[in-house]
């Protein structure tokens, strides 16, 4: 698909996306929608141990642009203007998430030199640390100016149901957004008929990465199927090579690799179903996908406890590990570390498959600072800040009229092309699949899955989580 198809209005998305709505991206037409909110959901749930109550502030000091060539201005964020405050609240802080944040501000900078940017970033990936925090500021009454949140689930069933987001509608109208985003994500950043949230872009999370050089000193191809996956992971294993690079100890990265394990076993429909209860979690499928989960665990570094997953990732560029899979925020990681020497396939059996999640931008009802969070809304929207944003972070432009600049790299290239062909399911770790509190158990059942490896005590786990979520019967 040539950058001039992506931009047309009648984008072909829009259509596969809307014929794909059965396949959970559009979760609404579901009747998904429950009537509790995040913050019902999430209980008690207390911060985890660690949290800081109020992060440090930091500013971007060094903020560079990205070296890309935006084609078409933002409409919003060009006249100088402005002072106070824009206090943005993410928990992007590892290489490529902090690139891409910075080269945001910067153009935020030009366009409102007076504005001071506040930097407010909780580490902690996949963010369980920063909503957090959030939670307590936002309950608090003290909320920042913008906040990064997941497209889907996490913004519906969480910010919007327990009414602390104001809706950027106007914004929409005047930015042209309808336009610019296709309607499957229209469809998913709204909600009672209302847009909630600006997407700056579009991540995949089944990606297979591999070490290019062990791959080829071993004679191995890329793994597309988990028969594949355990023959090259027992050829490395018999080299002395880690064939798989884990880091859980933040406790999403052990539930994003099930999540593409359920994915590869159940297939996209069947994996798209157990979030609707159309499939049960008592299904023989799963058991399938827990007993291949457990057998990839024999192939893991020892030391995954302790890892992050960009430490995990390093393990792969030093050449210790051959493979990890993750999402491609790993490609914003290979970026910063200037390691060239990877390869990439979906991971095992989801081949045609693109388990999509999307980073967005909202703004907290009761912003001290309403006005400036308008304009960032609107440059993280705009074709220049996801020009800016998505090569560095290792994402693609949610903009159909972004991505036609100099600088998005090979793989970056091809999943723009896969975003627009392959079939799309939505992540349940990140936010797009279920609401918070629901997607939290399925990780708690996961983690203590990886310790204690009892297959049917999980399942029963992961068929009680979607009952207490209102989803099961
Ligand atoms: C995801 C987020 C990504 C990336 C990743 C690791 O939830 O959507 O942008 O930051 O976590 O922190």
């Amino acid at each position: 698909m040539t950058a001039q198809q992506r931009a047309s209005s009648d984008h072909p998305l829009a259509a596969r996306l809307e014929r794909r709505a059965f396949l959970g991206f559009a979760l609404r037409a579901t009747g998904l929608v429950a009537a509790s909110s995040l913050l019902a959901a999430c209980g008690g749930s207390a911060a985890p141990a660690g949290a800081p109550a109020k992060p440090a502030e930091t500013k971007p000091a060094d903020a560079k642009p990205a070296e890309t060539k935006p084609a078409v201005q933002a409409p919003a964020a060009g006249a100088a203007k402005g002072g106070g405050k824009l206090e943005m609240f993410s928990w992007w802080t590892t290489g490529g998430e902090e690139a891409g944040l910075k080269a945001m501000y910067a153009i935020y900078q030009k366009s409102h030199p007076g504005v001071e940017i506040i930097n407010q970033a909780v580490a902690g990936a996949a963010g369980a640390n920063a909503k957090a925090v959030l939670k307590s500021r936002m309950q608090g009454g003290d909320p920042p100016d913008a906040f990064q949140v997941h497209m889907g689930r996490e913004l519906t069933d969480g910010y919007v149901a327990a009414s602390q987001v104001e809706p950027v509608d106007a914004l929409y109208k005047s930015e042209g957004f309808e336009q610019a985003f296709p309607k499957g994500v229209l469809d998913i950043v709204s909600d009672k008929g209302q847009y909630w949230s600006v997407p700056v872009n579009i991540h995949r999370a089944n990606v297979l990465w591999f070490n290019k050089k062990l791959f080829a000193d071993n004679q191995l191809q890329a793994p597309e199927t988990f028969d594949q996956f355990f023959d090259v992971a027992e050829k490395l294993k018999a080299k002395g090579v880690t064939p798989l690079a884990m880091g859980d100890n933040n406790p999403f990265a052990s539930a994003h690799l099930f999540e593409t394990v359920l994915l590869g076993v159940l297939g996209p429909e069947g994996y798209s179903s157990l979030w609707t209860a159309k499939v049960a979690w008592s299904d023989a499928k799963v058991t399938q996908a827990l007993e291949t989960f457990k057998r990839m665990l024999g192939y893991v570094n020892t030391d995954h406890a302790a890892l992050t997953w960009d430490s995990a990732n390093d393990q792969l560029i030093q050449g210790k590990a051959a493979m990890t899979i993750m999402g491609d925020w790993v490609n914003g990681d290979y970026t910063q570390k200037k390691f060239a020497d990877y390869g990439w396939a979906q991971s095992p059996g989801t081949k045609g498959v693109f388990d999509a999640l999307s980073d967005t931008f909202a703004m907290p009802k009761g912003a001290k600072n309403r006005e400036n969070a308008l304009d960032w809304l609107k440059l993280a929207g705009s074709v220049e800040g996801q020009d800016a944003f998505n090569p560095l972070k290792g994402s693609i432009p949610a903009n159909v009229n972004a991505g036609k600049v100099q600088g998005y790299n090979e793989y970056l290239q091809s999943t723009m092309k896969d975003w627009t062909s392959h079939t799309i399911v939505p992540s349940v770790v990140h936010g797009a699949a279920a609401k918070d509190g629901w997607a939290q158990s399925y990780t708690d059942a996961i983690n203590s899955f990886v310790t204690r490896q009892d297959v049917a005590s999980t399942q029963r786990a992961l068929a009680t989580a979607c009952t207490e979520a209102g989803i099961c019967k």
